[in-house]
């Protein structure tokens, strides 16, 4: 690991911030109470150290600060109507959305969070209509000739979500990737700590992003089931070796628009207040066995 951490000690005040955050207490201060790396390996490149620092004294894997951007304070109404206003898009203009946004949308996805910091997600990206009209084709031709077959068949006509399937893609209807011009993939490594975790929360900030630059979104349950079934398609999309794809995501620029938020029912929030700890090993059991079946 090339944490390459470096203090400009002519910036550097002394107020020690750096090794303060530092969650994993990889800093310490030297003999001229100014910060050194005392433990290299402890360093998880999250770079706490760098944008704390008040004076930009401090680089990191040879990033320097002066290239950082400014720390605004956002509208949180705004924000709030975003997420009040996003919705599953279904319906997009058969055109590519704009380059310098897809870029804009990647340039974006560098900056979230992961598990231990790993920052080891890999995003596959369809960003021409002619590639996704390709894929889509792919897909529905190999679903129905795989419903087609006779012991197969048989089984689909037992599950007529199946057998419905098949037909709405038989009829024209794009029930699996909804008539999107574009698609993103994200997979992480297997052996990672959060892999799942990692690439849904990317995907949820995707959304959101996609969603502020007007292009519509909708997450594709359909579209990860066909990688499931179908591996041919990881293979389609370059999903890295060692790589197990998380989800997929349609979008594109969309051929509706909303009028008015959604008004969802409440969920039950329970507010948690200080409480004698019982420890009843029958429960404790049933807890640890439902967590294990429910991964
Ligand atoms: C994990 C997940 C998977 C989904 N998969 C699909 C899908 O395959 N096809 C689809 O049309 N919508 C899919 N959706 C969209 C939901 O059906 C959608 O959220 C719901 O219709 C509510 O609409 P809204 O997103 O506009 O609030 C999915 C949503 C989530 C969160």
């Amino acid at each position: 690991m090339n944490h390459n951490f470096k203090v400009n000690y002519e910036r550097c005040v002394k107020c020690g911030l750096c090794i303060e955050n530092c969650p994993t207490k990889a800093l310490e201060y030297d003999d001229y109470k100014s910060s050194k790396m005392e433990k290299p390996k402890n360093c998880m490149l999250c770079q706490h150290c760098f944008a704390i620092c008040p004076v930009g004294a401090i680089s990191i894997m040879g990033k320097n600060p002066d290239e950082s951007n400014e720390i605004k304070q956002i509208n949180s109404d705004d924000l709030l109507n975003l997420i009040q206003s996003r919705r599953s898009v279904r319906k997009y203009k058969q055109e590519n959305a704009d380059k310098e946004i897809i870029q804009k949308l990647k340039n974006m996805l560098n900056y979230v969070p992961t598990g231990k910091n790993n920052h080891s997600l890999h995003f596959s990206f369809i960003e021409d209509i002619a590639t996704m009209n390709d894929f889509r084709g792919k897909v529905n031709t190999t679903i129905v000739n795989f419903f087609n077959k006779k012991p197969i068949q048989f089984l689909s006509k037992q599950f007529s979500k199946f057998e419905k399937m098949k037909n709405a893609i038989l009829n024209g209807n794009d029930v699996i990737f909804r008539g999107a011009p574009h698609l993103i993939c994200a997979s992480a490594p297997i052996d990672s700590s959060c892999p799942s975790q990692d690439g849904i929360i990317a995907l949820s900030y995707f959304e959101l992003y996609a969603n502020s630059l007007g292009l519509g979104t909708c997450w594709c349950g359909y579209g990860q089931a066909v990688l499931k079934m179908f591996p041919e398609f990881i293979e389609y999309l370059q999903v890295p070796k060692g790589y197990i794809p998380i989800y997929v995501m349609l979008f594109g620029p969309k051929d509706i628009e909303y009028k008015r938020t959604t008004q969802p029912n409440p969920y039950t929030f329970t507010t948690i207040e200080k409480q004698d700890l019982e420890i009843n090993i029958f429960n404790r059991i049933k807890r640890t066995f439902w967590n294990i079946i429910k991964r």
